[in-house]
């Protein structure tokens, strides 16, 4: 099978092509622009994307060493995201396919995330536990198969980045927050500062808005008593920020490890790039003697390979595609707004 996917849902333009079946290109060009915004301009990224969606295709191809012609599926980013950027993806992976009489894949970006274990050498096993934790999402899901999932939770109000992102911005770091709040965090102490867990009812569910909150009140009593916030009160803001954080994350994940007791933990999206995530969700696979699977680097963040290997799980499955689909084709989308 040969396929193209592309990824345009927020600052990340992304074109992935299958080879026979195999990954044979994954290029990303992250927008770095909107750091000095603060955060993402939608406008901005949906002109960044129309600049260099044809350019990326072209070293995607030229890279896998194929012609758009050779093409099984086009495969494109759906939703959810934003809007604005979805569109030149979607539209012009539409227009490809309609050029080309090709059948269009439209694919769900959570669900990308949520199977982006599968770009690894080792695979997760169903049924798998995986905690997807992105800048506009935070699930914990238990994945039977490509056609089948159950979310077992979801944040009540901010997404596990999202709240690295406002913390970094409340502490003056840049933007995207998460990187700056881990590199802070290296140099500071976990334990110096004790940040709320929020208690829910819904046993998997998660809440991150309480944690902000906590942060913006000590950062404030800070500056009243000090005047300003030093670097090395920062370090450990951001310390014990990310420890509250992945603490909270990972008490969930144990739970549902021990009452579903998954073949594999997988741990995915952008905040999988966090290293002290990484190595908690490692050790809670350890002390339950289940493998885990968390996806490199290239493949943590908003990238076309996950696209196209959830566009090929899909066609595999027996899903049929025809130019017509707008609605997403599957799962997590009745879930997500
Ligand atoms: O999956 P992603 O690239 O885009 C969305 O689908 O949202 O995730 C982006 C999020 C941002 O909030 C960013 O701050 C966070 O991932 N992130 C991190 C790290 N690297 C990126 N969060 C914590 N630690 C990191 N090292
Ligand atoms: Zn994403």
């Amino acid at each position: 099978m040969n396929l193209i996917a592309f990824e345009t849902s927020c600052d990340e333009t992304s074109v992935a092509v299958i080879k026979n079946g195999v990954l044979a290109a994954n290029i990303i060009s992250s927008q770095e622009f909107h750091t000095k915004y603060g955060g993402v301009v939608p406008e901005l990224s949906s002109r960044a994307h129309i600049k260099y969606i044809m350019p990326l295709m072209k070293s995607a191809l030229e890279q896998a060493e194929l012609r758009i012609g050779e093409c099984d599926y086009i495969a494109a980013t759906a939703g959810p995201g934003l809007i604005g950027a979805l569109m030149i993806g979607f539209v012009y992976a539409k227009g490809l396919a309609l050029s080309l009489d090709k059948p269009f894949i439209p694919v769900n970006h959570v669900e990308g995330h949520i199977y982006s274990g599968f770009l690894m050498d080792t695979k997760p096993q169903f049924p798998f536990l995986c905690l997807a934790v992105s800048g506009g999402h935070t699930l914990l899901v238990l994945v039977k198969s490509f056609t089948e999932m159950k979310i077992l939770g979801s944040t009540i109000d901010d997404a596990a980045g999202e709240a690295c992102d406002k913390v970094a911005k409340l502490l003056g770091l840049g933007y995207p927050g998460g990187p700056f709040i881990q590199k802070h965090a290296l140099l500071g102490d976990e334990k110096s500062i004790k940040f709320p867990i929020a208690e829910l009812k819904m046993k998997y569910d998660f809440s991150f808005s309480g944690l902000k909150t906590a942060v913006l009140r000590f950062v404030q009593k800070e500056q009243s008593i000090s005047g300003n916030i030093s670097e090395q009160m920062t370090n450990h803001i951001a310390a014990s920020f990310q420890y509250t954080a992945v603490t909270s994350l990972a008490k969930k994940v144990e739970k549902a490890v021990t009452e579903f007791k998954p073949a594999t933990l997988c741990l995915v999206g952008g905040v999988a790039a966090n290293n002290r995530l990484r190595t908690a969700i490692e050790s809670i696979a350890v002390k339950y003697g289940i493998p885990s699977v968390i996806p490199d680097m290239q493949f943590c963040g908003d990238n076309g390979a996950m696209i196209a290997f959830r566009a090929k799980s899909l066609v595999e499955s027996g899903e049929t595609f025809a130019l017509t689909h707008e609605a997403f084709p599957s799962f997590v989308s009745d879930y997500l707004s």
